[in-house]
């Protein structure tokens, strides 16, 4: 049954018994931001996509990064116009704390907040990361919480501001015509008239559709781009020699008319982003005036992404607080995964003091000692590290501490056979080099 009151960093909500969905283990999810960690693989993307937009000539994109997960129904659906029997608003699909509260679904919850902060501030653009929340299936690819990046950008009407808007467009195919893998953009069915608003004009409309493709386009070419140049390093064998990207006509209530783009890689087209011409009614609800602005917004999911990109193979691993994933990744950097084991390791330290040089002994090297090890436990030893070494002032002989990590790649090894082991590792550094045990 559901307490009354829910307790979430630091507020307390009302709930209530036909909304309130949200579980404990969900709720912990809320306070990790991983799209704020530089060196975690949903950072990293964040940071390239970011880059990407901010060194556009011409633009500026002011950056939310920060809003919390918790939204009213208004910021996630009202205010984007969703129907009131929308599907998305159902509490099979959608995280409720109460009936008005909710984590939000997409990061298109805080539109209205960022347009209106951008008029405040007379800028043009917006980009948001954050954290979205959504009951679904579960699998490899599929996880209650993954990350989205809103973007948009307005422009006035007037001769000049289209002018400019044109000009952006010619800097913006220039620019894609740099990268060393080809794009080959497969384009939309044309679609119906009809979805153009009426109080756009039909060059408005078209401009508006090109810079948002374009915009966009880019994107997918900086980040598989950057891909693509790793694997070249790393003479990956099936490097593609083009990039396929094609547009899907859809619809989003807040948005017409509305597409997706999908981009060829592993032999599946992969859906990575929803986007569209912004329907006048969500600017004049961020208080613009009527008629006044034109522009587009999309919504981009990372994880998929991060996950290609960095070759992840399951999404809970990016939710590990596991050290031996998180070292594997740099700030600004594509690296590849490299699989660890699920299973716990053990650690064994040995110590001892190394023979004296005057006698038959030769001073141990530290790939006799991994040699040792290698050969007595095999690939059930993860790592061995040197943790001491120490001079006795007086009689000057040197003592060595050693920490052997046990771990398996596929099954748990007991604490008897550990033991084994660890007897013949010591036995071996005796007989064969003369060490004193400590
Ligand atoms: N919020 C939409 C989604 O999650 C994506 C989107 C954002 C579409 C902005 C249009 C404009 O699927």
């Amino acid at each position: 049954s559901v307490p009354k009151s829910l307790e979430i960093n630091g507020v307390s909500y009302q709930s209530d018994p036909n909304f309130t969905n949200v579980t404990e283990s969900i709720l912990n999810l809320t306070d990790r931001s991983l799209h704020l960690n530089e060196s975690h693989p949903i950072g990293i993307l964040r940071n390239i996509i970011e880059h990407r937009f901010n060194s556009l000539p011409g633009s500026h994109f002011a950056t939310f990064n920060h809003f919390k997960p918790i939204v009213t129904k208004w910021q996630n659906f009202d205010s984007l116009g969703f129907p009131k029997d929308h599907p998305g608003r159902s509490v099979s699909d959608t995280y409720y704390i109460n009936g008005e509260t909710l984590l939000r679904t997409h990061t298109s919850a805080h539109e209205q907040e960022c347009f209106h902060s951008i008029k405040e501030n007379n800028e043009e653009a917006f980009l948001i990361s954050a954290d979205v929340y959504r009951r679904d299936e579960i699998d490899r690819t599929h996880y209650p919480v993954f990350h989205q990046m809103e973007g948009a950008h307005l422009w006035g009407r007037s001769s000049e501001e289209l002018h400019h808007l044109e000009k952006s467009i010619k800097e913006l195919e220039q620019l894609l015509k740099n990268y060393t893998t080809k794009i080959v953009v497969k384009e939309a069915d044309p679609f119906d008239d009809s979805t153009r608003q009426p109080y756009m004009t039909n060059k408005e409309a078209l401009l508006c559709e090109a810079h948002l493709k374009r915009s966009l386009e880019l994107i997918v070419a900086e980040v598989f781009s950057k891909k693509i140049e790793s694997m070249k390093l790393k003479k990956s064998t099936e490097i593609p020699d083009s990039l396929q990207v094609r547009w899907v006509t859809t619809t989003f209530p807040w948005t017409t008319p509305s597409w997706e783009i999908e981009v060829w890689w592993n032999n599946d087209w992969l859906e990575i982003c929803g986007c569209g011409v912004v329907k006048e009614q969500v600017l004049r609800n961020a208080g613009y005036k009527a008629d006044s602005k034109i522009g587009w917004a999309f919504g981009l999911g990372l994880d998929r992404i991060a996950m290609l990109l960095f070759e992840i193979p399951d999404i809970r691993l990016l939710w590990t607080k596991d050290e031996r994933f998180h070292k594997q990744f740099k700030k600004g950097e594509i690296t590849t995964f490299k699989p660890y084991s699920k299973y716990p390791g053990t650690l064994r330290d040995v110590a001892f003091w190394l023979p004296d040089t005057s006698e038959k002994f030769k001073e141990i090297h530290e790939n006799d000692i991994m040699e040792i090890v290698r050969n007595i436990a095999g690939d059930l030893v993860e790592s061995v590290k040197l943790t001491d070494e120490f001079l006795h002032p007086k009689t000057h002989r040197k003592s060595l501490c050693y920490r052997i990590n046990y771990q398996s790649m596929d099954r748990n090894i007991t604490n008897a056979e550990i033991n084994d082991l660890q007897n013949k590792v010591n036995h071996e550094l005796v007989s064969k080099y003369g060490v004193e045990l400590r």
